[in-house]
């Protein structure tokens, strides 16, 4: 049985039972999916197909350990990828041996041909010695500019300081680029709420969910 969602909701849940039992077909409009895991179960990915809009997107935040597994995955299910980025940062330790890991993938794939795209929306200062008509240009597939969330922000304290918990910029500038009325954003690894805060800063409908009680208390803590 599907049941319809309430009004934002978010849900202690498995993401396969979530995506099965709480949304619609061909309601989803945006979903950002965070798993930095090493082998990665992506059933739900494949149940989410339908219940996504034919100009739906869908925002894959994986790393080294998965991001191929993910890519291959994703487009075997019928997903159209359209963007590889590198969300890089220089925080934390380094080895001694080798190059530090200090970036994280997000995959971006399309359900068909065409989606909403707001460029001026996630514009930056367009550095450039040629005379322009334009001072802004749209970042590239490389962002160095976001960072983390820093150790003693008020925004980790919100997160209680949970490792994985990502910047609000970083999902300011993937939801803006897609935004429209009304638009639908799921997120069903949603841990301390990054995705459905900001798609309630920006006035969208939002859903999601997560296995762990915690993240959830802290979501919705983060969310009232
Ligand atoms: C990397 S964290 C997400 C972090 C999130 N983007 C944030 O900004 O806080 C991944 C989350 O997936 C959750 N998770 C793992 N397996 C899950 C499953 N099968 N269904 C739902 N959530 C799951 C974990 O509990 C964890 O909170």
């Amino acid at each position: 049985m599907v049941k319809l969602i309430p009004k934002s909701p978010v849900f202690q849940m498995d993401c396969k039972q979530f995506v099965e039992h709480h949304l619609k077909d061909n309601s989803v409009d945006l979903v950002y999916a965070d798993i930095l895991f090493d082998n990665p179960d992506l059933t739900w990915l494949d149940l989410i197909k339908p219940k996504m809009k034919l100009d739906g997107v869908v925002y894959i935040h994986t790393d080294q350990r998965s991001v191929l597994y993910v890519l291959n995955t994703a487009e075997q299910f019928g997903y159209q990828h359209q963007s590889w980025i590198i969300w890089g940062y220089n925080w934390g330790g380094r080895p001694r041996n080798k190059w530090p890991a200090k970036h994280e993938d997000i995959l971006f794939f399309s359900v068909g041909n065409t989606w909403q795209w707001n460029p001026k929306a996630i514009g930056i200062p367009k550095a450039t010695m040629i005379r322009s008509t334009k001072d802004w240009q749209v970042p590239t597939d490389v962002w160095t500019d976001i960072g983390i969330v820093h150790t003693m922000s008020r925004e980790k304290d919100e997160g209680e300081h949970r490792v994985w918990q990502k910047p609000v910029k970083l999902l300011e500038r993937i939801l803006k680029a897609h935004w429209r009325k009304n638009i639908l954003v799921v997120d069903p690894f949603c841990g301390t709420g990054t995705t459905l805060v900001v798609a309630k800063q920006l006035g969208c409908q939002y859903a999601g969910c997560d296995i762990d009680s915690e993240a959830v208390r802290i979501t919705r803590k983060r969310l009232s």
